[in-house]
């Protein structure tokens, strides 16, 4: 009966030897997987988590190219070859005293049936000669004045602090991000100025998830139909290609007022 004894301490030692040889303790266990933390640095367009993976289309996929027109950069979005971006020395331009007669800026405006609360974002402002005109009439609301061009937003801060306006917000957006708030706009009104953008499904998206539902996107074109209207071919846009391009991004058609000399207006709500 003496065995059973002497063989008690053994098994101790043997226990005790266990546990310190385990895995927690030698830090043996595999490592776990990483965390993934970053984002990737640009995102496909449309890549979202509900989007399926076949319908993320990419940069590629979206744009061609062809060899570079005289008023072109050679980037060709859903056939339509895209202009040079008008630079801020052309500001002369567009306040030019003879365009009322040329374009008939006021009677644009006047179909554009603003509430005096509605907040109207004026993509691709320029030195916002429809911007301050516009602010005249939403005293409760704002115009956000949107241009990549910092020198246009110097000009249009100037300029609202000389017209002693407080209803206007210079605003410097990117080429493929408005970097205005989501269902943050009634409006989006863009003049003689979407045909230049060299990124425009992505401005387009950006502009459809500012606006609130039922809000509405009010594009004015010069008529490229018409060979009399006295602009370079790229700056003008056909009635079917401006439908074309603003359905692409789940915008629907509601109206087009062609009262203007020179330009389509047209009218287009987010559902
Ligand atoms: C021809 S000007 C028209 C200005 C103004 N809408 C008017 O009718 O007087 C076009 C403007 O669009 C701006 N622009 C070009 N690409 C843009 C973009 N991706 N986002 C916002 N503005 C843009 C240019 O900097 C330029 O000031």
């Amino acid at each position: 009966m003496k065995h059973p004894i002497i063989l008690l301490p053994l098994l101790f030692l043997l226990i005790l030897g266990l546990l310190v040889w385990h895995p927690w303790r030698h830090g043996d266990l595999p490592a776990p997987p990483p965390t993934l933390t970053a984002e990737p640095a640009t995102a496909p367009i449309g890549a979202d988590p509900s989007t399926p993976e076949e319908l993320i289309q990419t940069q590629e996929e979206i744009y061609g190219s062809k060899p570079a027109s005289p008023d072109g950069i050679g980037k060709v979005y859903m056939d339509r070859e895209i202009s040079h971006v008008m630079g801020h020395e052309g500001i002369n331009w567009l306040e030019r005293w003879t365009r009322e007669e040329e374009e008939a800026p006021s009677k644009a405006i006047d179909v554009l049936n603003l509430k005096a609360d509605a907040v109207i974002a004026d993509i691709g402002a320029g030195s916002g000669y429809y911007t301050f005109r516009i602010a005249k009439l939403v005293p409760e609301g704002q115009v956000m004045a949107v241009d990549i061009q910092p020198e246009m937003i110097a000009y249009l801060e100037a300029k609202e602090e000389e017209l002693g306006l407080n209803n206007v917000t210079a605003h410097l957006g990117s080429i493929d991000d408005t970097r205005l708030d989501p269902e943050s706009i009634d409006a989006a009104l863009m003049v003689d100025a979407y045909h230049e953008f060299s990124h425009p499904r992505e401005i387009m998206e950006s502009i459809f998830t500012a606006l609130r539902p039922g809000g509405r996107v009010i594009l004015l074109e010069y008529r490229a139909e018409d060979p009399n209207v006295p602009i370079k071919p790229l700056h003008k846009m056909t009635e079917a290609q401006s439908i074309k391009e603003m359905e692409a991004v789940g915008l629907k058609w509601e109206t087009t007022h062609d009262h203007l000399p020179w330009q389509h207006l047209m009218v287009f709500s987010k559902p």
